[in-house]
């Protein structure tokens, strides 16, 4: 009676420590696989750039650039938790110097969702005119631009877990001057 009360014990036991070990390799794969924190996407598109150098009559001068130019930042925030970064500061370089800054304001993205920010650079003209090589680029059909942002945050799974993570972007955009055609291809990196 007291042996099988005993193995009884021992089956119990047993098959609580084997379920115990499921459920950590069930959680271990799903830390390592679904909620491993995953780099947010950011792009970054002018929107009207489209219009450089085609001021009326195709012709170009400072007064028919438009030096602020509206931009939208689409964070794609591909982890089971929200994204939450602080305010922050975009660049946009032709040929490696800065031509425009990209405020960007602080916001939360929600876990697994996409968020537009809307936001306007604004662009130092005259570097930009007075510069051969622009014109040269002008003239040739395209004008190729990148952009760099970090955005400082953290982010938080499950309500109670925060990691803090800071999102590297950089963007190469194409204008293609007669097609009117912006190309904007964007990597970025989390860092955690
Ligand atoms: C700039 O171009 C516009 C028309 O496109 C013209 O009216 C204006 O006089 C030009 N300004 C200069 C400074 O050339
Ligand atoms: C310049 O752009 C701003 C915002 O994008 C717009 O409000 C303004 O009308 C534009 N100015 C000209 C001369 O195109
Ligand atoms: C972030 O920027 C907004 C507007 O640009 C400002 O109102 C806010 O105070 C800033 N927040 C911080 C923490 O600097
Ligand atoms: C034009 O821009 C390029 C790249 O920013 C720079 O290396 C070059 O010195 C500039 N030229 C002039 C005349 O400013
Ligand atoms: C964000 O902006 C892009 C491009 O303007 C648009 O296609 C997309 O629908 C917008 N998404 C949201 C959630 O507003
Ligand atoms: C800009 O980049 C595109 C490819 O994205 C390339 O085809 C084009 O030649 C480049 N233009 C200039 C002026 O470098």
């Amino acid at each position: 009676m007291v042996q099988a009360k005993a193995s009884r014990g021992l089956k119990i036991c047993c098959g609580v420590i084997v379920v115990l070990v499921i459920v950590a390799i069930v959680f271990t794969i799903l830390a390592l696989t679904l909620f491993k924190p995953k780099n947010p996407e950011i792009t970054v598109y002018p929107q009207g750039l489209e219009n450089i150098g085609l001021g009326s009559g195709g012709v170009l001068n400072a007064s028919t650039i438009n030096s602020t130019v509206a931009m939208v930042v689409t964070v794609n925030n591909r982890n089971y938790g929200t994204f939450k970064f602080k305010n922050a500061t975009g660049f946009i370089n032709y040929r490696g110097d800065v031509v425009a800054r990209v405020p960007i304001q602080q916001s939360v993205v929600p876990a697994r969702g996409k968020f537009n920010i809307s936001t306007v650079a604004d662009f130092m003209v005259e570097r930009l005119i007075m510069n051969a090589t622009f014109w040269a680029d002008v003239l040739s059909g395209s004008v190729n631009f990148s952009s760099d942002a970090t955005l400082h945050g953290k982010v938080t799974m499950f309500k109670v877990l925060k990691i803090h993570a800071s999102a590297l972007s950089r963007c190469d955009l194409s204008i293609f001057i007669r097609t009117r055609n912006i190309q904007s291809i964007c990597k970025t990196r989390i860092k955690l």
